[in-house]
């Protein structure tokens, strides 16, 4: 089934995504629960929540959490960063929570076009004058990351080279309004923030990146190894010896009109109806994909999650200057 898959790829490498990724985001969460009052007593659902490290934020500022994330593996790392938090693991095309039960309904890069349904369901769960706010990949100029993607294009098969693409294209200007209205929410703000990749050198950034969902059908296809040495290509030059990386990216943010009860007459799909899909396929790295679009053969995760990659690399990665090796 396809959100259990999308979360299989999202957890096959869980504590690098948690620990050598996830910070990046922490100025976007920071901007949006300013924005959105997030405040002591606030009932916050995070949507694709990943690891939780943004609900743990929330819960600093006094927020009583929730969290839904396709991957039981974050899921597991959200629960012992916020123990007192709720996070389940699931499909945010079909929230496991009641109708009009949370104050603040976010998604930090977890909604993309394509995943309208999903905003649907925060819709749903909110209260009326709740708020709801997410975040999406900026301008492609602003991108520090495209490196990474172009070499996810390059290696993936051709369907998810597209699907990825179109992703990106949520940030377009009147994509994410389109994605809004159809969910019964109005524009209120869009803005930006830059949000900061910071790894001590080559080698643990590859590890990072290589945890990324758009990472796992370039790897069944080429093999983690061979993945990980064309990234270390592109990531090199980016590499200062006394600094490390540092590579900034722009996220997109939006935040609608608080929703009215009146707004759910014609938005909001009836409880009792079949669970929403959404309504064409998206990139299986958010589990709205039915087609299988990684080409290598079933055996190939288990491969690669026993790949020698990270001990060989521990002795430096070739091509990276000498202040960008990794830990010895
Ligand atoms: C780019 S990550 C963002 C994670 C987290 N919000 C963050 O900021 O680090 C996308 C997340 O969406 C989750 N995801 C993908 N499809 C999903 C689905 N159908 N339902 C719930 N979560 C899903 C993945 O497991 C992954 O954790």
């Amino acid at each position: 089934m396809a959100w259990e898959e999308a979360g299989r790829g999202w957890g096959a490498r869980a504590a690098e995504w948690a620990y050598l990724f996830e910070p990046y985001a922490r100025s976007a969460n920071e901007r949006v629960f300013e924005l959105l009052g997030v405040g002591t007593g606030t009932r916050l659902v995070d949507i694709a929540c990943g690891s939780g490290l943004a609900a743990n934020l929330a819960r600093r500022r006094g927020a009583e959490v929730s969290g839904i994330d396709a991957a039981e593996a974050l899921i597991a790392i959200a629960r012992v960063r916020t123990p007192d938090g709720d996070f389940r693991a699931g499909d945010m095309f079909s929230l496991p929570f009641d109708d009009e039960s949370f104050d603040v309904a976010t998604s930090f890069n977890g909604i993309w076009k394509g995943c309208e349904p999903a905003v649907r369901q925060a819709h749903r769960v909110l209260v009326a004058r709740g708020r709801f706010g997410m975040t999406f990949w900026g301008s492609f100029e602003r991108l520090g990351l495209m490196p990474y993607f172009l070499k996810v294009i390059e290696h993936s098969p051709t369907s998810h080279g597209a699907a990825s693409i179109e992703q990106g294209d949520t940030g377009r200007s009147g994509v994410v309004e389109e994605m809004l209205e159809s969910a019964g929410f109005r524009l209120l703000q869009r803005g930006s923030v830059d949000v900061v990749n910071e790894w001590p050198d080559v080698h643990t950034a590859v590890r990072a990146l290589a945890a990324a969902g758009p990472s796992v059908p370039p790897m069944e296809a080429i093999g983690y190894d061979a993945f990980c040495d064309s990234l270390s290509e592109v990531l090199a030059p980016l590499c200062d010896d006394d600094i490390g990386l540092r590579i900034s990216s722009e996220f997109g943010w939006v935040r609608p009109r608080s929703p009215e009860h009146s707004d759910r007459v014609n938005a909001v799909a009836p409880r009792s109806r079949p669970r929403e899909r959404p309504a064409r396929p998206v990139s299986r790295s958010h589990g709205g994909r039915r087609r299988r679009v990684g080409s290598g053969p079933r055996h190939t995760r288990r491969t690669l999650r026993r790949s020698s990659w990270p001990r060989r690399r521990r002795a430096g990665t070739p091509g990276a200057r000498p202040g960008c090796r990794g830990p010895r």
